[in-house]
């Protein structure tokens, strides 16, 4: 049995101050969650995170990080850095990293390989544009890129991560996907991890579905049964809304 993961991206949003009361405030929230919780707060506020946190179920997140162990790149973070601050995951591939800052496949295998030789556990994003869908390439494209993601992986470490499927298209739109295209293409990627890592580590492998997951849509997105759990942008920045989503 798979145990559901439900994680809050916050992207670049709340000041470390505001981010130590939103993290306050959900605490006691989420106290009988029966998933695994994650927030995932700018780099700025792990560290008052994982303060707040320290004693809860929460686990903290990153929401990126370089593959390189240290060294000259301006502007970087890398995974023993996270690792010391406290994260043990850290979000790789979002959509918005590959469409506005260039990352690729290529990128993204190479820091899910940083990111495991570290210990933190990638969730790594996956999901098509409108477009996509729209001319049926949906699921060659979401194959393509887990496979590119899990290059490299052994059998081991690709059944400890976590794959979020967030097709681009519902993000940030209020659009969410069907339960049933959700579920569709969740397989399409439990699928495309068997390809290369054979049925028994797919079957291990937990992929979240995100897109305008909220607390009306949770329920019936959850319980289909390829969905593992959610990846939750703009829910999870109201402390109330997000332990909603999460105790769905
Ligand atoms: P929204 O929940 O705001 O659509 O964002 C989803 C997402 O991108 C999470 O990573």
């Amino acid at each position: 049995m798979r145990k559901p993961i439900i994680a809050g991206n916050w992207k670049m949003n709340k000041t470390p101050y505001e981010a130590r009361q939103l993290a306050s405030a959900l605490v006691p929230l989420v106290k009988e969650a029966r998933c695994d919780v994650v927030i995932c707060p700018p780099f700025v506020s792990l560290g008052v995170v994982k303060e707040c946190i320290a004693t809860s179920n929460i686990k903290l997140g990153a929401q990126n990080m370089h593959w390189a162990e240290s060294g000259a790149y301006t502007g970087e973070i890398s995974a023993a850095m996270l690792k010391a601050a406290g994260a043990e995951y850290v979000i790789l591939g979002h959509s918005e990293r590959r469409q506005y800052f260039g990352e690729t496949d290529e990128t993204v295998n190479l820091r899910v390989k940083a990111a495991i030789a570290a210990g933190i556990t990638p969730i790594i994003c996956v999901g098509e544009t409108l477009a996509q869908r729209e001319g049926g390439e949906t699921d060659a494209f979401v194959t393509g890129q887990t496979g590119g993601a899990l290059q490299g992986l052994t059998a081991r470490q690709a059944e400890a991560i976590i794959i979020a499927y967030e097709p681009i298209w519902a993000i940030g739109t209020g659009v969410t996907a069907t339960d049933a295209e959700a579920n569709e293409t969740v397989g399409v990627v439990r699928r495309a991890v068997a390809g290369v890592f054979g049925a028994d580590v797919a079957q291990k492998v937990r992929i979240q579905y995100g897109g305008s997951m909220n607390p009306k849509n949770a329920s019936s997105l959850m319980a289909m049964p390829e969905i593992d759990g959610g990846l939750i942008g703009g829910a999870s920045l109201r402390a109330e809304d997000f332990a909603k989503v999460v105790l769905y």
